[in-house]
């Protein structure tokens, strides 16, 4: 009987928060390859390497050396503090790494690109694909201009603003969670924002739908975030309760009173209706999402 083979599908960034967890989905369905910058990941079913997106031709060897067809592209320098600091780099990794990719890409590749909440202002709340943008700081900016690539290319692409993510990470590359559990572990006050609100996504939902939209074609921007819209907080308030750390721990204050480098955003909450319309899309609520990982037994992996 004839065997065929799996698809190859590429991941950028696959040793950052969102792209390792990809791997572990995205492994049992395609061929997987996954490129890292400076931290060097092993992951069981994913070829990995070392790759500066920055670097033109190099990027250029590895898709001629691969022909993936599919490509997940997360590879961002991602905190918005880092860009604001550095936003040469900042414009580099994200803009000028996102054209090198997409100018050796051939237009029957299935792109997906990763985009953020944060190319709204965050005056509004709810936001649709529609509504314009303004991003408040580098970081916001950078994937806003990458997006504007991604949109004049020809090919193949869906690009996918999601919310805050939260789940489990590496040691160098993981989510919110691995700040409180550092902190509350060691009975640390920790000071939350009441004013910053998010969509949070359990970053697993973020990579099953991930995987159904690389079986898609030409779906244009798309909203991914959580079903709840709620404050770092309230969300650490969920988090202490779950995971039996004391409330007392948690100081709720306003954003104003932690002052940062990076301007930030007050409610970025993203209306996901276009892609529960398209694949059923139905993310867990966050009480469930930390009982996921607690019964996992893992905020690092
Ligand atoms: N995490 C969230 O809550 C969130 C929310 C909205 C949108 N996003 C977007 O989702 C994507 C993934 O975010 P994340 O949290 O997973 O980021 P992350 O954990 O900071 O990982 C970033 C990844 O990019 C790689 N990278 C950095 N500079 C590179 C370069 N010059 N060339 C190639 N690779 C480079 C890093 O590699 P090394 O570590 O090996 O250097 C790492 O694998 C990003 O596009 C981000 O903008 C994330």
């Amino acid at each position: 009987m004839a065997t065929f083979s799996k698809p190859k599908a590429l991941i950028t960034g696959v040793s950052g928060f969102l792209g390792s967890n990809l791997a572990i989905i995205f492994r049992d369905h395609f061929q997987l390859a996954g490129s890292f910058c400076y931290h060097s990941q092993q992951i069981k079913g994913c070829q990995t390497f070392p790759l500066d997106l920055t670097d033109a031709l190099a990027v250029k060897r590895v898709i001629a050396d691969i022909k993936p067809d599919v490509v997940i592209h997360t590879a961002a320098l991602s905190h918005p503090d880092m860009c604001e600091q550095a936003p040469e780099r900042a414009y580099n990794i994200n803009v000028t790494g996102t054209e090198n990719l997409l100018s050796c890409l051939n237009f029957s590749v299935r792109l997906l690109d990763i985009s953020t909440d944060l190319v709204f202002d965050g005056e509004k709340g709810w936001y649709r694909e529609t509504d314009p943008t303004n991003p408040l700081n580098v970081y916001a900016l950078s994937k806003l201009e990458a997006e504007k690539r991604v949109l004049a290319w020809n090919g193949n692409y869906s690009i996918i603003r999601t919310s805050l993510m939260y789940g489990s990470g590496n040691e160098v590359n993981n989510s919110f969670l691995h700040w409180m559990f550092r902190n509350l572990e060691e009975n640390r006050i920790i000071p939350l924002f009441t004013d910053q609100y998010r969509t949070c996504l359990f970053v697993q939902d973020t990579a099953q739908a991930l995987l159904q939209l690389s079986r898609l074609k030409d779906t244009g921007m798309f909203h991914l975030g959580g079903s709840e819209n709620i404050n770092r907080y309230e969300f650490g308030r969920k988090f202490a309760s779950i995971f039996g750390y004391s409330p007392d721990l948690l100081k709720p204050v306003s954003m104003r009173d932690a002052p940062a480098r990076a301007k930030r955003a007050a409610d970025c909450s993203l209306n996901s209706e276009k892609i529960i319309q398209l694949i059923g899309f139905k993310p867990c609520n966050i009480e469930s999402g930390l009982r996921k990982i607690k019964s996992e037994g893992k905020i690092i992996s």
